[in-house]
């Protein structure tokens, strides 16, 4: 029996066609899938009539953090960052009952393994990992399914998104990666529904990389931006501060305001465009400030995050370019072009958390993510 290891920068499989997403004279290429359901995301996404074969009998996948909202653009602009993020390791298990999923074993940071489910059909690993198996039309073989949370539970980085993420590829992949990107979000979407609230925002970075902007969830569409490559020397650096401090996404959603004056809707739609056009264009100094702009969400976020507001003012004090609150917090995020700036801004972030909300907090300094969810390894059938 052979095992291979593959780059994980590089997707094991063809089945996403991810550097093909980007089309060489425009900026962006739209992905449409119809979606009428929205509590059932899955039931119009695409059923094989044949029930495929496994073609591994293991395969593990990683899926990586993802920052959601961007300032401006709750619930339909997230990226993802490189570096770090969750493993799923999958296998056919002649014990689980054909076509259905078992959790064997689940550990990472933190309490992860106490606090997470096992059961398949409440655990977001477990709910999209189901739903591809669905969609594949598979009922003649068992799996068992084992988590790896290298992301903290409730920490603003899309940890529930990277698990569903990881879980959808591997099970795609085990059978040959029959099914298309937009599936393999639907699936995602699912998960998320259920675990966490109606956003794609974290899922579809998750697994396709880079910038994804929701255009619509229904019908789903969405748009991978194109963030140039070569910047002149300078790299988008994202500095993420976590602190000890769960803000689970439900709370932070139910705090959001039900109706918003038109002039705060003005600004931010300017902003959130300002945000596309920084990110198309590469200007860092333009997203920072675009993301530091939001004036709906992160006012009723922030007092829910201790030390929120002195922690943003110590980050823009000591030179990024923006800083806001990553997807629903209490990480916060923010945005330098420079290493060494962005471990000192990171720092500065960091003491304020103790100095302003009495909280541990650590620091690190990531870059974007543009492959997405991957197999990092797989043995043959
Ligand atoms: N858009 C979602 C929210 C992201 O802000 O609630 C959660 O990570």
């Amino acid at each position: 029996m052979a095992i291979c290891y593959h780059q994980s920068s590089l997707k094991l499989s063809s089945s996403y066609p991810l550097p093909n997403l980007f089309i060489p004279k425009s900026q962006s290429q739209t992905l449409t899938l119809r979606c009428k359901n929205l509590s059932s995301v899955s039931s119009s996404s695409t059923t094989l009539v044949t029930e495929p074969e496994p073609i591994f009998t293991s395969v593990k996948s990683f899926a990586p953090a993802t920052v959601a909202n961007l300032g401006p653009c709750f619930d339909f602009l997230g990226c993802a960052v490189d570096g770090i993020g969750d493993f799923v390791t999958l296998r056919v298990d002649p014990q689980v009952h054909p076509g259905h999923i078992s959790i064997s074993h689940i550990d990472g940071v933190g309490d992860s393994s106490k606090k997470l489910t096992k059961d398949p059909l409440l655990n977001c690993a477990g709910i999209a990992a189901i739903a591809v198996l669905k969609m594949l039309n598979v009922r003649s073989v068992g799996l068992s399914l084992s988590l790896h949370k290298g992301l903290p539970l409730g920490s603003g980085l899309g940890s529930s998104a990277a698990s569903a993420a990881a879980a959808a590829v591997a099970v795609n992949e085990i059978f040959g990666g029959h099914l298309s990107v937009s599936d393999l979000v639907l699936a995602g979407l699912e998960s998320e529904s259920k675990v966490s609230g109606y956003h794609a925002d974290n899922v579809a970075p998750a697994i396709m990389g880079g910038f994804v902007l929701i255009r619509s969830y229904d019908p789903l569409e969405f748009i991978q931006l194109k963030f140039p490559p070569n910047l002149e020397e300078k790299d988008l650096l994202f500095v993420l501060v976590n602190p000890e401090f769960e803000a689970p996404t439900k709370k932070m959603r139910a705090a959001l305001p039900m109706e918003i004056p038109m002039r705060d809707h003005v600004w931010n739609c300017s902003q959130a465009g300002a945000l596309v056009a920084a990110v198309l264009e590469g200007d860092l100094k333009g997203l920072g400030k675009a993301l530091s702009s939001d004036r709906i969400v992160e006012p009723r976020r922030a007092p829910l995050i201790p030390g929120m507001e002195g922690v943003k003012k110590a980050a823009m004090e000591a030179g990024a370019f923006g800083c806001t609150i990553s997807g629903a917090g209490p990480t916060l995020v923010a945005v330098t072009d420079d290493e060494e700036m962005g471990r000192e801004i990171g720092d500065r972030m960091v003491e304020a958390f103790m100095e302003y909300g009495n909280l541990k907090a650590s620091a690190m300094v990531k870059r974007l993510d543009r492959v997405g969810a991957r197999l990092v390894s797989c043995i043959p059938g």
